[in-house]
């Protein structure tokens, strides 16, 4: 069985705001990135050697929310630099062995689109059905009962022409009607202008938001929802999302859309951005694996669990779920989500060490290899529409804050005041600084990464759970002669694990253990993870 690149490799998420600041404005750009390449993958063992970087928007764009309201598919934002600064950052990091994918909003664009301009109009333009228009009921409300994501109902007026358009985030996202074919065309083309250039793959936003349901039926009522707990702006909350997601004919569409990826060379990658229930969420793989390629999977990021034994159900149920050939792939962090730091705690080496060894594609969010946390964003610097829309305990902001390089002022982010506001704790925790300490949480990233490149069992092997300890996750990985054994203490106790048989220690979330003969029976400390080799032959030099 061969493997594509996208199955062993792990991909490292730059949120392009915050990652490096070239121009001296406070916001991160491509060419910041270019700079910051060698820190990703210098091809030698002191860089930490990921294998592809996915870049969040960079288009045109209005930034009402941040890039993800695109006013040009084709063409990059100035505040980011051009297609040139983009050619060159391609050709850099493929010189380097990064791949690079990109991030596509096929769902929406911005209200400056040139389509939407055109669409609002009037009535009768040739791209009004572009977008999503319905009138009013009779007494003058939107035509149903969805809400925003960002708040809010998902229906905006439009006085000029008496009409309702549709937008689940904020009204300066218009939804694209991917039933009109002029429409997916459109947007087949913005796919290949990007293949053409060379990018080795696409992330897709809310993918499964792109087909609603043809009637547009109201969601039914949300049974469960509690309205004195309910953000007052939550439209969405306090429905079912039935009908505005997840329909079954946006299947036939997403098969069309990986026929243009599989007629260029490359093995170029789809990882679409999807939640739901397990089996439907499955589905997405497509029933001959036509579709797309890796589904992201947030459920160890999402789903509240704390235990061994819940995380193993977690990863029990989604190998269970996954079809036949699929390959699975796991996240802990993303710009949408709050920090892994400040979610695990103390248990954030040992999900950094579980996500590193699972099988599937990891993607780690920029900065959580440093352990940044979330940063409180005082009232007036308050970025994100969401946070705008729901309230400060929705805010994304908090996971979005500038790199932290070194202790120089802005962390070395950029010269001048930085768009949000740098960790407090930036002085110690930063890159120089992470660097120099071996067991710095950089350098334990660092450590893995390199195990698992060198491990086919941990890059590309098979997965078997081996106990049923609640508070350990004791696994196997293997493949051909190659066998590793993962155990995770997500507890605060010490906790002896009986691995059978004599092996190797080859490292350890504490990193003062070092390589070690392990004679059958180990006692992790609290929140230590480990991974064990075959006895005496292993190395990792
Ligand atoms: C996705 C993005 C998020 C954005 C939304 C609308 O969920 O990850 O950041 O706000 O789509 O495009």
């Amino acid at each position: 069985m061969s493997y594509k690149w996208w199955q062993s490799a792990v991909i490292y998420q730059i949120y392009p705001r915050s990652f490096q600041d070239s121009s001296g404005n406070g916001i991160g750009d491509l060419q910041g990135i270019i700079e910051r390449l060698d820190y990703l993958n210098d091809g030698t063992r002191d860089s930490l050697g990921f294998d592809a970087i996915w870049i969040s928007p960079f288009f045109k764009s209005p930034m009402k929310d941040h890039g993800y309201d695109v006013s040009d598919y084709c063409d990059v934002d100035p505040l980011f630099g051009d297609l040139d600064t983009f050619d060159r950052l391609l050709a850099a990091a493929h010189q380097r062995g990064i791949k690079v994918i990109i991030d596509y909003v096929p769902n929406h664009s911005s209200d400056q689109h040139p389509w939407f301009i055109a669409s609002r109009s009037s009535k009768d333009n040739p791209q009004r059905d572009w977008y999503i228009w319905r009138d009013p009921k009779a007494d003058g409300s939107p035509p149903n009962n969805w809400g925003s994501f960002m708040g809010g109902p998902a229906w905006t007026l439009d006085e000029h022409t008496g009409q309702y358009y549709l937008h689940q985030f904020v009204p300066e996202q218009p939804e694209l009607n991917w039933r009109n074919p002029a429409v997916k065309e459109a947007l087949f083309d913005a796919i290949r202008f990007w293949l053409d250039r060379g990018v080795d793959g696409f992330r897709m936003d809310v993918i499964g938001l792109i087909i609603k349901d043809e009637m547009l039926r109201d969601n039914p009522v949300n049974p469960n929802v509690n309205l004195t707990e309910l953000h007052p702006n939550d439209v969405m909350g306090r429905t079912q999302s039935l009908y505005n997601l997840d329909q079954d004919d946006v299947h036939p569409i997403l098969k069309e859309m990986r026929q243009i990826f599989d007629r260029y060379d490359g093995d170029r990658v789809i990882i679409g951005e999807l939640w739901g229930p397990l089996d439907r969420w499955a589905r997405y793989y497509g029933e001959n694996l036509d579709e797309i390629h890796m589904p992201f999977n947030f459920r160890l990021m999402d789903e509240p669990w704390e235990t061994a034994a819940e995380a193993r159900q977690k990863v029990n149920d989604l190998e269970a779920a996954i079809p036949a050939g699929g390959w699975p792939n796991y996240v802990l962090g993303n710009h949408d989500r709050i920090r892994l730091a400040t979610r695990f705690g103390p248990r954030a080496r040992a999900a950094i060490m579980m996500l590193l060894t699972l099988r599937g594609t990891p993607t780690f969010y920029y900065g959580d290899e440093l352990g940044i946390k979330n940063v409180d964003i005082p009232p007036e610097k308050v970025q994100d529409p969401q946070a705008k829309g729901l309230g400060a305990g929705r805010s994304r902001d908090v996971a979005r804050t500038p790199m932290q390089w070194d202790d120089t002022p802005h962390a070395g982010f950029s010269r001048v005041e930085p768009w949000l506001p740098v960790e407090d704790e930036y002085q110690v925790r930063n890159v120089t600084a992470q660097t120099a300490d071996p067991s710095s949480q950089l350098n334990l990233v660092k450590q893995l990464l390199y195990l698992r490149r060198g491990s086919a069992a941990l890059s590309i092997g098979e997965y078997e759970s081996l106990s049923d300890d609640p508070h350990v996750f004791l696994f196997r990985r293997w493949h051909g002669e190659d066998e590793k054994i993962v155990a995770l203490n997500f507890s605060g106790k010490r906790i002896s694990v009986d691995l059978e048989r004599p092996l190797t220690l080859l490292l350890s979330t504490a990193v003062d253990r070092t390589r070690q003969a392990v004679s059958g029976v180990f006692e992790l400390r609290p929140y230590e993870g480990a991974v064990f080799g075959a006895a005496d032959k292993e190395s990792i030099e």
